[in-house]
């Protein structure tokens, strides 16, 4: 039975290292995606409703269903669209927001690098909190 124990202690200690290193590089990426999201999307988009925001605030927006902040003035096709905020939902609205939902009053962004959209996507992650689970991608 002995040897079972420094093997298991030498499982248990990876597997601590390995949650460590995920949570730093899940936070290099939620830092990553803050700033692309300053770049791509803020000067439309406040997080919340504290800010000045042209078009409807992010906040909580992993989830949500499309269309549903309160008072905002969504086009038609964007509230009638019957779509929910998904990670996959997200990148194809990224990527051509207009020929995923034709229609929308969000002028073109084209945003077609996977890698960018998971930085966006960790950072949009981050801001939701609304029922704190993990959101899987
Ligand atoms: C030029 C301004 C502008 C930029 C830049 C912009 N958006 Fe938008 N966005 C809008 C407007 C306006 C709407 C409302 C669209 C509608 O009602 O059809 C919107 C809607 C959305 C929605 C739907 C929200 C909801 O409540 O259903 C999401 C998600 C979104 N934008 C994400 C982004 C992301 C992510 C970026 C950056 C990559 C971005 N937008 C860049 C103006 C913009």
């Amino acid at each position: 039975m002995k040897p079972i124990i420094p093997a298991l202690l030498l499982a248990l200690s990876g597997l601590a290292t390995g949650a460590a290193a995920e949570s730093t590089f899940e936070k290099v990426k939620v830092d990553a995606g803050a700033q692309l999201f300053a770049a791509e999307c803020r000067r439309c988009h406040a997080t919340d409703a504290d800010h000045e925001s042209y078009g409807p605030p992010l906040e909580n927006i992993l989830g949500r269903a499309a269309g549903s902040y309160p008072d905002y003035e969504y086009s038609i096709a964007l509230e009638a669209s019957g779509i929910v905020w998904t990670p996959a939902a997200l990148r194809a609205w990224m990527e051509d927001n207009d020929g995923f939902m034709p229609g929308t009053k969000m002028r073109h962004v084209g945003i077609d690098d996977r890698t960018v959209q998971d930085f966006i996507l960790a950072y949009l992650a981050s801001i939701t909190t609304r029922d704190g689970s993990k959101i899987a991608d």
